[in-house]
């Protein structure tokens, strides 16, 4: 199989990331956690303490003290901001939040746009986020919009904090969720957007196998 970019856009929850693994693992491609990234420049703006208000903070200079790295332990990617473990710390719900306020500066977005438009040059990848098939890799080969209700988000969002052993309410997820998806769909920037071309696939009612299924499909036919 040549080159194949795969873009895998929508809300938190919809399931990208497990499809995104399960889809890497399969074809040996790439997987890149974009949301990660993001979240990652949230917490190391959070625990140096720097305001979010876009005049007095230099984000030029953050972005060069900020080094991401991914690597592979068994079927998880974890995350290392300055060769620390991350992966963890990042998926709080204060850092969630903070994520999508973070992810409103365009110079934050124009180095990691940067960052994953590196990554997609030279190997197949799959790439989960919100702007990929938009504005990160315009021209992929595939591009997949995953959706499902809010309720149905935030039920999986309980269940692996559970399993995390997280405790939380249904109530609190959902409304971070709620927030998030306005956050995310009404920014100036890069708005999480469904572009026309891409297929769209409803997981409100089905489990990840039959996702999954639908997705190997189109990777398969792909020509
Ligand atoms: O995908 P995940 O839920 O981890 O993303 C966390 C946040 O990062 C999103 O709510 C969004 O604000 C931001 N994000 C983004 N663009 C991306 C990926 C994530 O703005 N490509």
């Amino acid at each position: 199989m040549s080159l194949l970019r795969i873009a895998l856009d929508g809300p938190g929850g919809s399931g990208k990331s497990t499809m995104g693994k399960l889809l890497a693992k399969k074809y040996n491609f790439t997987y890149v956690d974009t949301g990660a990234m993001y979240r990652s420049v949230a917490l190391y703006m959070d625990r140096h303490d720097i305001p979010l208000d876009g005049a007095s903070i230099d984000v030029e200079r953050i972005m060069e003290q900020v080094h991401l790295r991914f690597a592979w332990s068994g079927d998880n990617q974890r995350v290392f901001l300055n060769e620390e473990d991350v992966s963890d710390a990042i998926r709080t719900s204060r850092n969630s939040l903070l994520t999508s306020r973070v992810a409103t500066l365009p110079a934050v977005r124009q180095a990691l746009v940067q960052l994953q438009q590196k990554m997609a040059r030279l190997r197949s990848v799959v790439m989960d986020g919100r702007d990929i098939a938009s504005v990160v890799i315009p021209d992929a080969e595939l591009k997949f919009y995953l959706d499902a209700s809010a309720e149905v988000r935030a039920q999986r969002r309980l269940e692996e904090m559970e399993q995390n052993g997280v405790a939380a309410q249904f109530e609190d997820v959902l409304r971070e969720i709620q927030q998030r998806d306005y956050e995310d769909t009404h920014r100036q920037h890069s708005p999480l957007v469904r572009v026309p071309e891409a297929i769209y696939i409803d997981t409100t009612s089905m489990d990840a196998d039959s996702v999954f299924n639908i997705l190997c499909q189109h990777v398969e036919c792909y020509p």
